[in-house]
């Protein structure tokens, strides 16, 4: 997905009645998967979280081989079907991906900037059974949001598709991607999804690795934004509560804990790239150097949750080096983000920096504070032409 954070408040582990006897692990198949239909997107937010390395578009799986692929996600248990991108309405067989979802009885989510959609789309997809549609905002008004995006006229585009959203009587959630730079706009963001009727609201913080980790210095908060953001949140939770579910996602530089990333590697959440590949997050092709199977292998997708090295490398506590080892929480947040760990440490198997028992963490708040206080505000736009910084050459 290009410009949003991945759905993580909707996973959840289930294990079913009869699954431990055909289970090599302890681990229940997730209820929800994501699934990356492209990576192209006509957007460029500088805190894209595709791979470094984008699947170009010859290399997509076809409708039959998405649908295939569905089948069996509905077979082994699976529950809900994200369906992200980079931009997933760049395809143009997406009606029919949904159509086959609910054939499959699979619930489906629209993971969107929005910035292509049209009105009669969106009535197509509700009619193949779409649930639920969840888009991408970069600011509360146009200036700031179509830049932030890299995309003119975009947030008008994101606010008419919202309003269509609810015309054609499909719920709504808001992802609003909040940095350094559009931080000053979270009230009348809170406003906007209230007036836009969502039924939820993410605010979730840049998370750096992958391209965001170019971008840091240009939208790394300070950290008295941090508490001010912290401070309307909650206050927002509490006037709104029964109106607006609000999520909330922080910049874990600046955490004592870090974040229970994906639920722990390899325990509740999976995703399946444009070109088939499964993998246990989102950001996983960043730690260079693992291998992940295919849907296009000979192997089910049972067998690769189960048994492929990429998911058990980094799964459960076995794995773990001290601090984390002998760490009260080592259950609770599994050693943080194993992404952001590579990212900061050239080692996904090293404690996660953004805690504060790591030995990198006072370093690295020290880092994210400076960065902040510079105010380096231009961005190094992501694309398909390798990247483009803001207002000049790459
Ligand atoms: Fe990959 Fe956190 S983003 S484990």
């Amino acid at each position: 997905m290009t410009d949003q954070s991945p759905p993580v408040a909707d996973f959840q582990l289930v294990t079913r009645a009869g699954d431990e006897a055909a289970q090599s692990t302890t681990y229940g198949i997730p209820l929800a998967v994501l699934a990356e239909l492209t990576h192209r997107c006509p957007l460029q937010c500088p805190y894209c979280s595709n791979p470094l390395e984008l699947e170009a578009s010859s290399k997509e799986m076809t409708t039959a081989e998405w649908c295939k692929v569905m089948d069996e996600l509905a077979e082994i248990g699976v529950l809900q079907i994200h369906f992200s991108g980079g931009e997933p309405t760049v395809r143009k067989d997406l009606t029919e991906l949904v159509r086959h979802a609910t054939e499959v009885g699979l619930y489906s989510n629209l993971i969107t900037s929005a910035v292509m959609l049209s009105k009669a789309r969106l009535q197509d997809l509700a009619d193949a059974g779409l649930a639920h549609v969840q888009i991408s905002v970069q600011g509360a008004e146009q200036g700031l949001a179509d830049r932030v995006g890299g995309f003119k006229n975009g947030h008008a585009k994101k606010l008419e598709a919202a309003r269509w959203t609810r015309e054609v009587g499909l719920p709504l959630t808001i992802n609003a991607v909040m940095h350094r730079q559009n931080l000053h706009q979270l009230p009348q963001i809170i406003d906007m999804a209230v007036e836009l009727d969502a039924e939820r609201l993410e605010v979730a913080n840049v998370q750096y690795y992958g391209w965001a980790l170019k971008n840091r210095e240009a939208l790394i908060p300070s950290f008295a934004q941090l508490e001010e953001t912290n401070r309307i949140v909650a206050e927002a939770q509490d006037r709104l509560s029964g109106v607006l579910d609000i999520d909330y996602v922080i910049p874990d530089y600046y955490a004592l804990r870090p974040k229970q990333c994906m639920g722990g590697w390899g325990r509740q959440f999976f995703n399946i790239s444009p070109a088939g590949k499964v993998l246990p997050c989102h950001a996983a092709e960043s730690i260079t150097g693992m291998e992940f199977d295919s849907v296009r292998g000979n192997k089910s997708i049972r067998w690769i949750w189960d048994n492929s090295e990429a998911f058990n490398q980094y799964r459960g506590t076995g794995w773990m080096p001290e601090p984390c080892k002998s760490c009260e929480f080592k259950e609770v947040d599994f050693g943080g983000c194993r992404c952001q760990a590579f990212a900061l440490t050239g080692s996904a198997g090293n404690t996660d920096p953004a805690c504060a028992k790591s030995s990198l963490h006072a370093q690295l708040f020290m880092r994210a504070a400076t960065e902040a206080a510079e105010e380096h505000d231009r961005f190094i736009y992501r694309n398909f032409s390798g990247g483009s910084v803001e207002g000049g050459e790459f």
